[in-house]
């Protein structure tokens, strides 16, 4: 939805306002530890260098950094060395095939969000940090480098191989998301996790936003109202020659480095290496790529409830080999959709499936509908979610911002784009949204005008809290202080993204088994035949 911005900066104040009210025993709790009002509402762990420890409850850590490597320093490797947090995490060594993103992952390549080990750390530290060609010379050298953990961000068909790879080497893993290429190699992740006793998360970074936390926390007391809808989408237009993120140049050295010897890697050859998002045998398409954050991101504000069915269609509508088609096509042999459009089915609070309510309150229509799209042709709207609600409208943009907006209501209770509101507490302690008079800011929204990009996604806290729980020794779950994502948070993910998949491929409603979630069970998704018949 378009916005004007005096809309814009309505939304942001009402949410700000919602979440000061709203958060008001957690804020005083923060401000004893010194920290701002405005940099709990703006997550702005640049200015707060730990502002997620305060923040998610895990402390500074206790004893030294954790001895880390990372494996894939890529695009997003080079991402996460950027946003690591030194205090928590000691990088030792990198390890690349690629002899271009060796290199950017100590130069950067001029871009803010990636600015390389020299840059973070300084040119003596980063000169102490060993480069490997490979993930397995790499593990071969962990004793040297009395290596504890390795960040994985590699393609998506070598998560599983590199991940209990280095679990057997008694290694803790933050592997990148999707989990991994099918649901299959994600219950022997977790099986071998439990036998290597090591830790393993998934970098979802959204369990880690404070953002996503405090419009979650808006959604949970209920300011929403009744949810029935949330709309989710990221859009792109990658329609111009040499747009396309997705199938970057390649450069010279890496051909001429890589040239016949991808193979034992896992890749075809060097295009399937580089561009691996573009075909099935590396990739899982845009709902692995993209999809997968929005739909973690939704069914985070649904409760973490498993969801009922999928339905959807996917289609290679613009890049093609035929020549025909319309005249901004592009030539590309890719095997992913380039537009997939899909809608979910999820039990509401008081359906049967949510098991929140005694079933004399239960209701089968209690259904919460979630569409995501993801296309190539038009970036109108970029990326986030909307969540509808019977009393308020949330909006989260970009992973930075967050607007909130009342509905309007009978008796002369204004609601709507350009109306500024208030939270008021209800007799019960339950939170409802008024409209005020004044058109002046209220007053959390007075602390939080300034610049957005600052805003941290959540990647420095999810490797802060990964640290924190191997110093710690928390192997717990995310509702006891252990990781927010780990393997079992990180397989429904990986199931919503890639039966979607299926339902497009097959053209068919998909109802989800509990069993597909249950590590211990061998049912999954791709094999089940009531979906795949005899294809399997
Ligand atoms: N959390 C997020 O928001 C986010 C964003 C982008 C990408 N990702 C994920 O990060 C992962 C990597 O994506 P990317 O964009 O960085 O891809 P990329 O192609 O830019 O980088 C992948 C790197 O892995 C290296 N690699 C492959 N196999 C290797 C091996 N055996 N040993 C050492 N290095 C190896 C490649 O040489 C390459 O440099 C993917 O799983 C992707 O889904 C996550």
């Amino acid at each position: 939805m378009q916005l004007s911005d005096e809309q814009k900066q309505v939304g942001k104040e009402n949410f700000n306002e919602a979440v000061g009210t709203v958060r008001d025993e957690k804020m005083t709790d923060l401000e004893r530890q010194g920290f701002t009002r405005r940099s709990f509402i703006k997550g702005a762990a640049a200015a707060v260098p730990s502002l997620g420890a305060v923040y998610f409850g895990y402390e500074k850590l206790k004893g030294d950094p954790v001895r880390t490597a990372f494996i894939g320093t890529g695009d997003e490797g080079s991402i996460l060395i950027t946003q690591h947090p030194p205090d928590y995490m000691n990088i030792v060594a990198i390890a690349d095939l690629r002899p271009s993103n060796r290199e950017r992952a100590f130069h950067g390549d001029g871009n803010e969000h990636r600015v390389g080990l020299i840059k973070k750390l300084g040119a003596e530290p980063a000169s102490k940090i060993q480069r490997f060609d490979n993930h397995k010379d790499l593990i071969a050298a962990k004793e040297e480098l009395g290596l504890e953990a390795v960040v994985i961000a590699v393609p998506l068909n070598q998560h599983m191989p590199l991940a209990i790879e280095c679990m057997q080497a008694g290694l803790h893993v933050l592997s990148e998301k999707l989990m991994a290429h099918n649901i299959d190699e994600c219950k022997q992740i977790i099986r071998e996790q439990k036998k290597a006793g090591v830790l393993y998360a998934v970098g979802h970074q959204r369990h880690y936003s404070v953002l996503y936390d405090n419009a979650n926390e808006l959604v949970k007391q209920g300011l929403l109202g009744d949810i029935k809808f949330i709309r989710a989408q990221w859009h792109r237009n990658n329609s111009w020659p040499g747009r396309d993120s997705w199938r970057k140049p390649i450069p010279k050295e890496d051909m001429e480095a890589l040239k016949g010897k991808t193979k034992e890697w896992g890749y075809e050859d060097v295009e399937q290496m580089c561009h691996w998002r573009l075909f099935d045998k590396t990739g899982g398409g845009l709902m692995a790529e993209l999809g997968s954050h929005q739909l973690d991101a939704s069914s985070i504000f649904l409760g973490k409830v498993h969801p009922i069915a999928v339905q959807g269609y996917g289609g290679r509508n613009f890049y093609g080999t035929n020549g025909v088609g319309s005249k901004d096509k592009q030539e590309d042999h890719r095997e992913v959709d380039d537009h997939v459009y899909v809608t979910f089915e999820f039990p509401g609070p008081h359906h049967p499936k949510s098991g929140k309510f005694p079933e004399s309150e239960t209701d089968e229509n209690d259904i919460v509908i979630v569409t995501y799209s993801s296309i190539n042709t038009n970036g109108l709207e970029p990326y986030g979610e909307t969540v509808f609600g019977s009393r308020g409208t949330l909006m989260v943009h970009l992973e930075q911002e967050a607007l909130l907006f009342k509905e309007n209501q009978p008796g002369g209770k204004p609601g709507g784009l350009d109306q500024r509101l208030y939270v008021i507490k209800g007799k019960g302690g339950d939170v409802v949204m008024d409209t005020t008079e004044s058109l002046a800011p209220a007053t959390q929204a007075a602390v939080a005008g300034d610049t957005m990009q600052k805003i941290s996604r959540g990647y420095t806290e999810e490797m802060e809290h990964f640290c924190h729980c191997i110093r710690t020794e928390n192997f717990n779950g995310p509702n006891d202080g252990g990781l927010r994502c780990n393997g079992e948070v990180a397989m429904a993910d990986a199931i919503m993204a890639l039966t979607s998949n299926l339902a497009m491929k097959y053209h068919r409603r998909i109802e989800f088994k509990d069993e597909w979630f249950d590590p211990d069970s061998d049912a999954t998704p791709e094999t089940d035949p009531e979906i795949v018949g005899d294809i399997a």
